[in-house]
């Protein structure tokens, strides 16, 4: 199973193919997904420290390209399967956003179905 390590020294294993945000989730790690997983508002981002995964959907592609600075910099933890082990940092948390929950439970799978394309070089 893939361990999911956090830039806080704490470590999980994460099921084998799980969304990382729903790994994140049931580890009771503090991280905001609004937009319930489907590649649409950017608050599941996260910096991958290592183990980046080089292929992404080109759901996150697309909504990554939209905005300045994302793109090569920070993942949606939503789009991304645990296949390997990665050091994962949250952005953007409930406990700093001043909002009332996170978002809704991301479905199981990739939503949109995901199709895959590789991931641009870290900047
Ligand atoms: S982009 Fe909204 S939860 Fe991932």
């Amino acid at each position: 199973m893939p361990t999911i390590h956090l830039k806080d020294g704490t470590s999980f294993e994460a099921e084998h193919g799980q969304r990382l945000i729903l790994a994140l989730v049931d580890h009771e790690v503090d991280i905001l997904h609004r937009c319930g997983g489907n590649a649409k508002c950017t608050t599941c981002r996260v910096v991958i420290h290592q183990g980046e995964p080089d292929r992404m959907t080109v759901a996150e592609y697309n909504k990554l390209a939209e905005k300045e600075n994302l793109l090569g910099v920070v993942r949606l933890s939503c789009q991304i399967p645990c296949n390997s082990h990665m050091l994962v940092e949250p952005l953007m948390t409930l406990a700093n956003s001043g909002l009332d929950d996170p978002g809704g439970r991301p479905a199981d799978q990739i939503t949109p179905e995901a199709e895959w394309r590789d991931a641009p070089l870290k900047s």
